[in-house]
């Protein structure tokens, strides 16, 4: 049998190149090595207030974008995470197995709780709900960014302290961080990770901007003061705007250095402004044929969901059974 995979991302803001080179392209890879699932998490999306008819309808985008990135339905289960009501059930019942003390400690809710008036209880338990997506499927890997680390961490404890309280029931998941150098960050300060939250025009490349307006913003990327690419001198600007031509390109680092080396930040720019357009021509185009066949996109999610319904009911009913409470 193969591995288990399990990943999942938040139906807000916009999908971009940092999420598509960091994550997605990776995902696309591992499908036929290992058994992936991929679940757009809904129900964390609502742990800070989302506009109803906004979130219906990234739902359905960032779905259309995994299909347009390549990930194929027939190999991997795609799922929103609000159609499958196991999710949300053990959940409840990890809640009840973790102590409160570990859900303050973690930094995200920290960061997240400074911004809110009165924090949603949901935010607290944000980490409880992302345990219970991995744990309901025995996932082997997670391949996360480095932010979701410690979240993975607190998975680990809670299934640990499951088992050595009702025997022996989840599988220790493994966190899988990217290769470095998948690492984007923002165009308009590239000390910060490209966010698909920030609301700068000029922080990020989505993934359905229009090639113009990707021109745009890699052309005012900011850089620094050299005149031209130093591979020894170069600021984190350059740096940013080379990874994101190497991830791409595919291209070595001697290969890098022998093309761009001297190169003026003019002429960089409008070689990755033509790379990121041509590599997200064939994205966009399949994204518009998708979106654009009734029915399709809705088949898919419905067979993802049927697909891993019996795997995430035998946890719970095995969790239950373990917990004492009533199971039918
Ligand atoms: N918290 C993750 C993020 O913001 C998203 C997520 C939810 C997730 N459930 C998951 C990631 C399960 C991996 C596995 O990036």
């Amino acid at each position: 049998m193969k591995p288990r995979v399990l990943s999942g991302i938040q139906p807000t803001g916009d999908l971009h190149i940092g999420n598509y080179l960091g994550a997605l392209k990776n995902w696309v890879a591992m499908q036929h090595s290992y058994e992936c699932v991929f679940c757009i998490v809904d129900l964390h999306a609502i742990t800070v207030y989302q506009q109803p008819e906004e979130l219906r309808a990234k739902i359905l985008e960032i779905a259309a974008l995994f299909l347009a990135a390549g990930i194929d339905p027939k190999v991997s289960s795609m799922v929103i995470q609000s159609a499958v009501p196991a999710h949300a059930e053990l959940s409840w019942l990890l809640t009840c197995v973790t102590p409160v003390g570990w859900l303050y400690r973690m930094t995200q809710f920290k960061a997240k709780s400074e911004a809110q008036e009165a924090i949603g209880d949901g935010l607290l338990q944000y980490p409880v709900l992302m345990a219970a997506d991995i744990l309901l499927y025995q996932a082997n890997v997670v391949p996360v960014g480095e932010d979701q680390a410690q979240h993975l961490e607190l998975t680990r404890d809670i299934a640990q302290r499951f088992n050595s309280l009702y025997g022996d029931t989840f599988v220790m998941p493994a966190t899988s961080l990217p290769m470095v150098g998948a690492r984007v960050m923002g165009l308009d300060d590239p000390t910060k990770k490209m966010s698909k939250s920030a609301t700068g025009s000029g922080h990020a490349l989505a993934l359905l901007d229009k090639p113009s307006d990707l021109k745009k913003k890699i052309m005012r990327a900011t850089t620094d003061s050299n005149p031209h690419v130093d591979f020894e001198t170069m600021g984190p600007g350059v740096d940013n705007l080379l990874s994101i031509f190497q991830a791409i390109s595919g291209w070595t680092s001697d290969q890098m250095k022998n093309h761009f080396s001297g190169m003026r930040y003019g002429d960089l720019k409008k070689q990755v402004a033509e790379a990121v357009v041509s590599h997200l021509e064939p994205l966009q185009q399949s994204y518009q044929r998708i979106v654009s066949e009734p029915g399709y996109l809705a088949g898919v999610l419905a067979e993802g969901a049927a697909r891993v319904r019996p795997i995430a009911d035998s946890t719970v009913k095995l969790v239950k059974q373990r917990m004492g409470v009533y199971t039918e």
